[in-house]
């Protein structure tokens, strides 16, 4: 392959091993949008990716650089997952119940211990410290509603200089004592957090409403105004998950069009929105968040497990739509990409398109950093990105290492770590060049 590369004059650390390089979405181009190197190497430099290569190539070009030789391990980008709620972590796996039963259940008692910033502490770092083992670099999360939860997650990614993306939930009805804001508190609390952690370190803020059935007209379009006022920021909430949801939601906003529309009346939906599950779309639902751009984020562990429907991965990638992968942790039912992967997998069979496993790593990576507009910064091993990347065991348990040992070709070999991998097949995770395991 072609050596690129960036110029820099610190010390380097040169990784060797298998790689795969995006050089464009396999969604349009197929397996070919991937370079695939047997003998790889991705030189690393004052955090960032300096060049990709053979390792022939770059262990020439630099002589004096500190190898580490990982042998036939895979090199590939930190899984960045793009939507996920940290405070479920302790909830996660929980039996019985489908979306609404299942959020009052389990979900909103479990938030509300989040005003104790102890406890979101603990937490926070428990749930980052859980994603790198598993491989996840990068997370967009949904906090509680109180901004302690939103403090405590970015300190834990800075303690770790994670890129993380992140936001304070808001609610003003519809949710129990404890775990209610107001229009103008969401409002007030959402600016101060957004002033305080966006930009800083490797943080972004996101403006997050919940959904539609927890926030008043009220609250929908004082969180509209703080968006129309930091446009720059990414918007996330979630959209037309479960149909009971769809039916209330109907309900509660009878003039809306749609579910979409409860979002577009308040100046929630935009370029720069982010739209959680996305699978009983209407079709004006569908070209209107086409034709403005809007990403949509794929949580399939979460949609079987609560039992949510099959989402169009094939219909909505083809009509132009960004699309993300995500745990949706605790409604999904694993931390890991992977398990995630196989279950956009699963889903795709039952309606009748297998994705390729270079697109499901492809969603795992650069699709979920295109959805949070950060395929510039995260997401592929290219010169000139932050060095997030993690090493892959091909033959991690003894299950997966007898498929694979008959692999014909890297997509083979890498299937069945999809299928039926976890966070054994994790060997490593670097954090901006930095070894975090
Ligand atoms: N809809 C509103 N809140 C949630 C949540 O926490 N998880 C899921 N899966 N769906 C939601
Ligand atoms: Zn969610």
């Amino acid at each position: 392959m072609t050596q690129i590369s960036v110029s820099c004059s610190s010390a380097i650390d040169l990784h060797l091993g298998q790689t795969l390089v995006f050089n464009a979405n396999p969604f349009d181009a197929g397996p070919d949008a991937v370079t695939h190197e047997y003998h790889g190497a991705i030189a690393v430099q004052a955090g960032r990716i300096h060049a990709v290569g053979t390792a022939d190539d770059l262990r020439l070009r630099y002589p004096e650089a500190q190898i580490h030789d990982h042998g036939p391990g895979l090199l590939v980008p930190g899984f960045v997952d793009a939507h996920a709620h940290y405070p479920q972590t302790g909830i996660i796996a929980s039996w019985g119940k489908r979306l609404i039963d299942w959020l009052n259940t389990y979900t909103f008692p479990e938030e509300t211990r989040f005003a104790d910033l102890t406890y979101a502490r603990q937490i926070a770092g428990q749930y980052l410290d859980l994603l790198l083992d598993h491989g996840t670099t990068t997370v967009c999360s949904f906090c509680t509603i109180h901004p302690a939860s939103v403090d405590a997650l970015f300190e834990a990614a800075q303690e770790r200089n994670m890129r993380i993306f992140a936001g304070k939930t808001c609610m003003d009805r519809n949710a129990p004592d404890g775990l209610r804001d107001s229009a103008q508190s969401a409002y007030d609390d959402s600016q101060r957090l957004l002033d305080r952690w966006h930009g800083t370190a490797r943080g972004s803020y996101v403006i997050t409403p919940r959904f539609s059935p927890t926030s008043t007209p009220e609250q929908l379009s004082a969180l509209g105004a703080l968006w129309a006022a930091h446009p720059e920021c990414l918007m996330q909430t979630h959209l037309s998950e479960q149909t009971d949801e769809i039916a209330w939601v109907k309900s509660l906003f009878p003039q809306a069009r749609d579910y979409l529309d409860t979002y577009e009346a308040h100046g929630l939906l935009g370029e720069n929105g982010l739209y959680g599950h996305a699978i009983h779309l209407e079709n004006r639902e569908k070209d209107r968040l086409q034709e403005l751009g809007a990403a949509l984020v794929h949580c399939p562990t979460s949609n079987t497990f609560i039992g949510s429907g099959l989402f169009d991965m094939e219909g909505l990638t083809r009509s132009g739509l960004r699309v993300g992968l995500a745990t949706d942790t605790g409604g999904g039912s694993s931390f890991s990409m992977l398990r995630a992967m196989a279950a956009a997998y699963e889903i795709g069979q039952l309606r009748g398109r297998p994705l390729h496993p270079s697109e499901l790593l492809w969603l795992a990576t650069q699709g979920s950093a295109r959805a949070l507009r950060a395929d510039d910064q995260v997401g592929n091993l290219a010169p000139g990105l932050e060095a997030d990347f993690q090493l892959l065991d091909l033959g991690a348990t003894p299950a997966i290492a007898q498929r694979s040992a008959r692999a014909g070709d890297i997509w083979e070999a890498l299937f069945p770590t999809i299928m039926m991998g976890d966070d054994r097949c994790v060997k490593q995770t670097w954090v901006a060049g930095q070894p975090m395991l």
